[in-house]
């Protein structure tokens, strides 16, 4: 019998010392368990005389209730324990500022796009869209180049299947608004404008990229001289670039104007190349059936990019194309 005293007090000693439920767990494995202690015990009542076994039997029985009620009261305890703290652990502090969320902002070249928008918008011009996926007809054969011209290995392009290719200008909407002339769905006067991406395969470097954005703007009209076309660059530059800024109009030459020139905007004590412009040449406008003793048009093309380069010192163009928030952080939210 002192056995099974020394049993119950080692059994109250070790629930007292459990300091959690998976602790309590192993001790009541331990004593009350199928090979547990006092199963051990209650297996020896064979070993006793007869006459002691029921009162043994019977004193181990009692031993297991008050293993038991130890038991159930330190799960309890331990319960109430764990409960609070988790409560602790997992308290949640609605006094605390939210996390701020991060506005979004539009792309650089979104903001300089909108802007030379509005500005051509503001002189008259219907702005349209044009397939970037473009035909070889209209990237280049509309536009007057002769067959194996080598103006067209000057903007080497992606071509895609047979007879199409990435558009490797915005110039390539001219055919398909004079087409519209052609079919009666459009009438002249014409005051047209296009932005959008454009595709040369080129050696990337900080000024030019595979994949770069163009702006394209050209007018129809009875009697539209070079006068015009120096006009209305002139006033575009100002609008984009206040009102100090000189222009330069130099020859140059592209297959789809006569004469042709490269327009340059002063910048820091020197020019810097915006693209090309000119008068249309008769050679298109006769094509599409524009009689071109009555109408004469002009039109020029610029890229975008360089217009932000500027505006904000970003001395690599490839920055607009990585979507590094680094960068893209920095430029104004509107
Ligand atoms: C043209 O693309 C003509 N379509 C412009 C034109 C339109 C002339 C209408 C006359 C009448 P050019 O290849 O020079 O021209 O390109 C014009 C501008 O696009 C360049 O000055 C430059 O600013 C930009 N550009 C051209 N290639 C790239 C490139 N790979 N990366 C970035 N910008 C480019």
């Amino acid at each position: 019998m002192e056995s099974l005293h020394d049993l119950l007090r080692q059994a109250q000693e070790a629930i007292q010392q459990a300091h959690s439920t998976a602790e309590l767990n192993a001790v009541e494995s331990h004593y009350l368990g199928k090979k547990g202690a006092l199963s051990e015990l209650l297996r020896q009542i064979g070993t006793l005389p007869p006459e002691e076994r029921p009162a043994f039997g019977q004193q181990v029985n009692q031993a297991r209730m008050q293993v038991e009620q130890w038991l159930a009261e330190k799960r309890d305890l331990l319960a109430q324990a764990e409960l609070a703290q988790r409560l602790q652990r997992e308290a949640l502090d609605i006094t605390l500022p939210g996390l701020p969320l991060r506005p979004a902002r539009l792309h650089p070249l979104t903001l300089t796009a909108r802007r030379v928008k509005s500005a051509l918008i503001g002189l008259g011009f219907e702005f349209v869209e044009g397939p970037e996926l473009e035909q070889f007809e209209y990237n280049f054969g509309a536009l007057n180049y002769p067959e194996d011209h080598p103006a067209m290995d000057e903007q080497n392009s992606f071509h895609i299947a047979p007879g199409y290719l990435l558009r490797t200008q915005t110039t390539a909407i001219q055919g398909r608004i004079f087409e519209q002339v052609q079919r009666g769905e459009r009438s002249l006067p014409l005051r047209i404008a296009i932005i959008g991406r454009c595709f040369r395969y080129e050696n990337v470097d900080a000024t030019h990229s595979h994949t770069f954005h163009q702006v394209d703007a050209f007018m129809v009209d009875e009697g539209v001289s070079l006068a015009h076309l120096k006009g209305t660059l002139t006033q575009f530059a100002r609008l984009m670039f206040g009102e100090e800024v000189r222009v330069r109009f130099r020859p140059d030459f592209f297959p789809f104007v006569e004469p042709g020139v490269d327009f340059a905007i002063s910048w820091k004590g020197g020019w810097l190349e915006l693209g090309g412009a000119g008068l249309i040449h008769p050679n298109i406008l006769e094509h599409y059936g524009i009689d071109s003793e009555r109408y004469s048009g002009f039109a020029f093309g610029l890229g975008i990019e360089r217009i932000p380069m500027l505006q904000y010192g970003v001395d690599d163009l490839r920055l607009f194309l990585e979507n590094d928030l680094r960068f893209l952080a920095q430029f104004p939210l509107l």
